[in-house]
């Protein structure tokens, strides 16, 4: 081990992946129908769909998706090989209770990541698991309305019941929800809380009612709070943290009113959802954004005490660009950004149009530890991009490379700043199905699978120049970029 590096001993270098962007094997083994499960392929100019139920001839990326199921035992040793120290992946709550509302969970998926975990173990990989990424059993929002409902709660807690004591001696990182705060945005409907509203069949335009997701989401953090009192009282040896998408919104120009609008979005969007983690209640700006957007919550006194009692202990995020806001609605949705605004002229984008901008991870480390003091980790950061494999079966990503290059630098120097960063699991380690699209060839990995957009290929995986780089960067720990 190389002595006196910039990034602490024992620093978590690894990888992230999320199961219904990974696992494949959607029915088999008792496993459920989840909210990923009813979204179709989608290209650059054609948006996912939701079905309410499997319709024969569409392309439903997450039913085979990579088959992480059947091959894990080669993806996990390609990962040690590159060095990995944790492995971020999620549990797919449709193969624990297939309807959310079972009252046995099932044995034979559960036995799955028994497995996967011990190959881990095998490995010294430590385990980093989003308890839900993404999905929810479809069964809970055709029934409840997903996490509109009060009663899902309960369905969550059971279920982190069951896994958390089924794996309390082999997962100590545990995190409640992934990207939690999408919730404050209409994209967020569906694809985090569960809400299939009447009309809502284009993914990138739900049918959206504030007053449902609001509650939705305040239901997510009782739901956060409790699973985090419980892992405590199973196991007080467990970090269970939250996971943020964080948004950063610089003010386009210096003019006032740029500023005043960056600062309220970053509130609604980055500060609200920490703040109700981390310090365990609303923050002070809640109020007035509530009563303006005319939103009432249901928060009972019992919600209050929960949210007190279930504070997160560390902090995660993923971090992909940057975004610039403006009061001048002319040049709003100019960015090409995933959440829209202005297109920033001192930044370069990815081929999806999202905006680059290493500086400002390091920015974001600051304002966060400055706001929570708690350890934080970056959980997804990378480079969406179209690879090309060569004649001679060679994927010369050296795009991948710089990217994450400069944002490790970024890192580096947030470290220096004295920011406690405890873990680094760029986005897609192996290449996975892509979220907001549905495509495969928006690839992120080290390691590249043969699959196209159409669901064709052999599954083969094959080892990317950025392969042999990141191996490098992980025994140096962060030295050699
Ligand atoms: C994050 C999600 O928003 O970004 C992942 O947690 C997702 O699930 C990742 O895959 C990258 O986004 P996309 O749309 O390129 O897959």
């Amino acid at each position: 081990m190389i002595k006196n590096t910039v990034f602490p001993e024992g620093f978590l270098w690894g990888g992230a992946t999320a199961a219904n962007q990974f696992e494949g094997a959607w029915n088999v083994d008792g496993k459920g129908a989840s909210t990923s499960d009813m979204l179709t392929g989608g290209t650059h100019t054609i948006p996912r769909k939701i079905t309410r139920e499997t319709i024969e001839g569409l392309n439903y990326p997450s039913h085979e998706a990579i088959d992480f199921y059947h091959r894990y035992k080669e993806d996990i040793a390609l990962f040690a090989e590159m060095g990995f120290k944790t492995f971020r992946m999620s549990i797919n709550w449709t193969r624990i209770f297939p309807n959310g509302n079972d009252e046995v969970p099932n044995e034979a998926e559960l036995k799955f990541y028994d497995d996967v975990f011990a190959e881990l173990k095998k490995y010294n990989i430590e385990p980093l698991v989003t308890i839900s990424h993404y999905e929810m059993p479809f069964n809970l929002t055709k029934e409840y309305n997903g996490w509109a409902s009060r009663e899902v709660i309960d369905f969550y807690v059971n279920y982190c019941n069951v896994i958390f004591n089924r794996y309390k001696d082999v997962v100590k990182y545990w995190l409640t929800f992934n990207e939690i705060n999408c919730g404050t945005m209409p994209l967020g409907g569906y694809l985090g809380l569960g809400i299939l509203n009447e009309g809502t069949e284009d993914f990138t335009k739900q049918v959206d009612d504030p007053q449902i997701r609001f509650q939705a989401l305040h239901h997510q953090f009782v739901a956060s709070a409790r699973a985090v009192k419980l892992g405590h009282e199973i196991n007080p040896d467990f970090k269970i943290g939250c996971m943020l998408a964080y948004m950063s919104n610089y003010a386009y120009t210096c003019n006032p009113e740029d500023i005043i609008l960056a600062q309220q979005k970053n509130q609604i969007a980055n500060d609200l959802c920490g703040d109700v983690q981390v310090r365990g209640e609303y923050p002070f700006f809640a109020k007035r954004y509530f009563e303006e957007n005319n939103i009432k919550l249901d928060i009972t006194e019992e919600d209050k005490k929960v949210l007190k009692e279930g504070c997160v202990d560390y902090y995660t995020f993923s971090y992909y660009m940057s975004n610039c806001v403006s009061h001048d609605p002319e040049l709003e949705g100019t960015s090409g950004n995933l959440m829209g605004g202005v297109k920033n002229p001192y930044l370069s984008a990815s081929d999806w149009g999202w905006q680059i901008d290493p500086i400002g991870l390091r920015i974001v480390l600051n304002d966060l530890y400055g706001r929570y003091q708690i350890p934080l980790m970056i959980v997804e950061n990378g480079l969406g991009a179209f690879d090309k494999v060569e004649e001679d079966g060679s994927i010369n990503d050296d795009y991948r490379i710089d990217y994450l290059r400069t944002h490790i630098n970024e890192m580096k120097e947030a470290i220096k700043d004295g920011v406690e960063l405890i873990g680094y699991t760029p986005w897609g380690c192996i290449d996975l199905v892509s979220a907001s699209t549905g495509e495969m060839e928006k690839r992120y990995g080290f390691i590249y699978v043969d699959k196209d957009n159409e669901g064709k290929g052999t599954l083969e995986r094959r080892k990317k120049k950025s392969f042999d780089w990141y191996k490098k960067v992980i025994a140096s720990n962060g030295e050699e970029l």
